[in-house]
């Protein structure tokens, strides 16, 4: 079946070849076609152009036209950087630090993600699937056609494998394309509190082998932070997980200049995340490597954390993505929408700028930039059609209307 959209005020991310990412300068521009067509082939994009040059398609067999005249179209947001699957909420935290806690006083008190551990522990498999299904049907309706989805609640070896399983189920249900990260190294557990190395043991010896035979993951990450894991910690752990060919994706630099940055740099981290302590040295390493700087701006502005430097990183030249780290405690909520609007209001990114990491840099960050990121021909048919707005600018700037009149997955429209 094929679906025709016509008279499109503007169709944004336009690539007739598809680059890997968007750096530096090139991050300020959008490839637009105003008053365009979209030709849709059954879960693919098969061509686009101007109105101008619409070909006659009056022969072709069940084709399905939409007039979408005063919308905008544009891919689908990837969120390449989420830890949706838990158990609970956590807004007794979140009350505790509206008085004045701090995230890492509020972990020592064994909350945080070990309170998150433990709720998980209790839940089933099914409870679990049955919470992220409702998690993902909201961030689609967000305008969300990807998502990374991280473990890392469960800190034992079965609890980590339940986790996993239960993203594998969803990777069946769900229409979007979901990539799993392994995160055993999300915080040591109270019972290795005096002897944190055993536990980095555990991870390396047991647990990575069993989610790599099990072909649970597709990335593994470790919170390589103050009061979390050491840059050595995080070199042995990777250092097992690439034997078993499991690429690194980091929570670096969120609470110091850590040398997360640069470990995941070393082993070829597909992405660094957070990066909210980011100086020269760290920039250096960024530029010299394949590996994409993502920021979580939910996170940064949930627990008033000081913002990353973005511009100077742009100004360097470098990629920079944007995604939701939707979590229980210093994140919850996976609205794509309203992380660009937090960019362009705490990072100073241009609506260009926020579309770009949105899409394109996030498909990079989780893997999937070949097939999603961008309108190119061949690639999933994953879109969102506006309401009638005045521009794309308005998308970033109204910041609480959710201005999504459609969205497309695989070539369908969810309802
Ligand atoms: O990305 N920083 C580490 N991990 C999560 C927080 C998870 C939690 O508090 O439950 C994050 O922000
Ligand atoms: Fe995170």
């Amino acid at each position: 079946m094929k679906t025709l959209f016509i008279n499109i005020e503007k169709l944004l991310q336009v690539e007739e070849s598809s680059a890997k990412w968007v750096a530096g300068s090139a991050m300020a521009v959008l490839s637009i076609i105003n008053d365009a067509y979209l030709l849709i082939n059954d879960n693919l994009i098969e061509d686009f152009g101007s109105m101008n040059d619409l070909p006659d398609f009056s022969d072709e067999q069940s084709l399905i036209e939409i007039d979408v005249t005063g919308r905008i179209i544009l891919p689908t947001f990837c969120d390449s950087h989420t830890h949706l699957v838990y158990a609970g909420s956590r807004e007794i935290e979140y009350v505790d630090k509206i008085k004045g806690l701090s995230y890492e006083e509020i972990a020592q008190r064994g909350g945080g993600i070990l309170n998150s551990a433990q709720q998980l522990e209790k839940a089933t498999e099914q409870e679990l699937f049955d919470g992220a299904l409702d998690r993902i049907s909201e961030i689609i309706s967000f305008g969300t056609g990807a998502v990374e989805i991280k473990s890392g609640y469960g800190l034992t070896t079965e609890s980590e494998l339940k986790m996993l399983r239960v993203i594998s189920s969803l990777k069946k249900e769900v229409p979007i394309e979901i990539k799993s990260t392994f995160l055993g190294a999300h915080a040591v557990p109270h019972e290795f509190k005096n002897r944190p190395l055993d536990y980095v043991n555990l991870i390396i010896d047991e647990m990575i082998p069993r989610v790599a035979e099990e072909g649970l993951a597709d990335f593994i990450d470790v919170f390589c932070d103050k009061g979390f894991f050491t840059v050595e910690d995080t070199d042995r752990i990777l250092n097992q997980a690439v034997k078993f060919n499991l690429q690194p994706k980091i929570h670096a630099n969120e609470l110091d200049y850590s040398g997360g940055v640069q470990v995941g740099v070393k082993y070829n981290a597909l992405s660094v995340d957070h990066l909210e302590y980011i100086g020269d040295a760290e920039i250096e390493s960024l530029l010299n490597s394949e590996t994409m700087p993502t920021i979580l701006p939910g996170a940064a502005f949930f627990l008033n954390m000081p913002y990353s430097p973005v511009r100077d990183m742009i100004n360097a030249g470098l990629p920079i993505a944007l995604a939701s780290d939707f979590n229980p405690g210093s994140s919850p909520s996976g609205n794509m929408k309203f992380i660009m609007s937090l960019g362009c209001i705490n990072y100073k990114m241009t609506p260009e700028e926020v579309i770009n990491a949105t899409t394109k840099n996030t498909a990079y960050a989780m893997g999937i930039h070949k097939t999603h990121g961008s309108i190119s021909k061949g690639k999933v048919a994953n879109l969102i059609v506006t309401t009638q707005i005045p521009g794309y600018e308005y998308l970033p700037y109204a910041y609480t209307s959710n201005l999504i009149e459609k969205v497309m997955i695989n070539g369908n429209f969810i309802d």
